[in-house]
């Protein structure tokens, strides 16, 4: 049986008193509950021990948004997925839009930090979704099964059921404007048969796929009660405990 995750994206927010505030915060939120799906919260590097060491994280886990992809040595500035295995983090990020977009990215580059997250014991949160023209053009289905098999095809199968999708349709993200979940239930569907086609049946089955994009307590239920909608990664809504923690909520039956 695949998990039900909500997971937060925090990308470059909160100092890290505000970000140990509000991580506190939910952890606080969570004593007591069992909430019917994971929680993951994804923090700046420079949050990600402090915030481990401070929450419970059998019951959080803790996200980098981000990797290198080299192992290590001399790479100014960047930090491997040993370290980030390191803090205590569980989780990465990778092949976020905005990190495709903004640092140019490549399959290529991605499917090298897949490889290195899975080698020090981190799951990859793999981050897949069209551009608004793609939409427009009618290439979505094929731009997002590109982007799965570039980066994640010559993966075994025992490492690709580790790894969790978030289908984020870019034109989505931080614009306020959801997909439908007949959208998101539509390309998760293609998704699983992709998967399926190339892994088989089961792992098909069993593999999270996430939805990213303006998700908020408004929408999440209505989203996740889609059969191929496991759960979402969440940006803008997951930086307050009270916008976060009804997203959470809405796998509660
Ligand atoms: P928003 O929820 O702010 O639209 O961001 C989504 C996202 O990019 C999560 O990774």
């Amino acid at each position: 049986m695949r998990k039900n995750i909500i997971a937060g994206n925090w990308k470059m927010n909160t100092t890290l008193p505000e970000g140990l505030a509000l991580a506190k915060g939910l952890n606080e939120a969570l004593k007591g509950k069992t909430p019917n799906c994971d929680v993951v919260i994804g923090t700046p590097f420079t949050h990600l021990a402090s915030i481990a060491a401070a929450i419970d994280t059998t019951k959080i886990g803790v996200a980098a948004e981000n990797c290198a992809d080299q192992e290590k040595g001399a790479y100014t500035g960047e930090v491997s997925a040993a370290m980030v295995a390191s803090t205590g983090a569980k989780y990465v990020i990778l092949g976020h839009s905005e990190r495709r977009a903004y640092y140019h990215e490549t399959a290529e580059i991605l499917k090298t930090k897949v490889g290195l997250a899975l080698a020090n014991g981190l799951t990859p949160i793999f981050c897949i979704g069209e551009v608004l023209e793609e939409r427009e053009a009618g290439t979505h289905f094929e731009v997002v099964d590109g982007q799965i098999k570039d980066s994640l095809f010559e993966l075994s199968p025992a490492d690709f059921g580790k790894i969790v999708l978030a289908y984020e349709p870019v034109w989505a993200i931080g614009t306020g404007k959801t997909a439908t979940s007949d959208q998101a239930e539509e390309m998760h569907a293609h998704i699983r048969a992709t998967l399926a086609a190339k892994f088989g049946n089961q792992l098909a089955d069993d593999c999270t796929i996430l939805y990213g994009g303006s998700m908020n307590a408004g929408n999440a239920k209505e989203l996740v009660s889609k059969p191929n909608v496991d759960g979402g990664l969440i940006g803008g809504a997951s930086l307050s405990v009270e916008n976060f923690m009804p997203i959470i909520e809405a796998f509660d039956k």
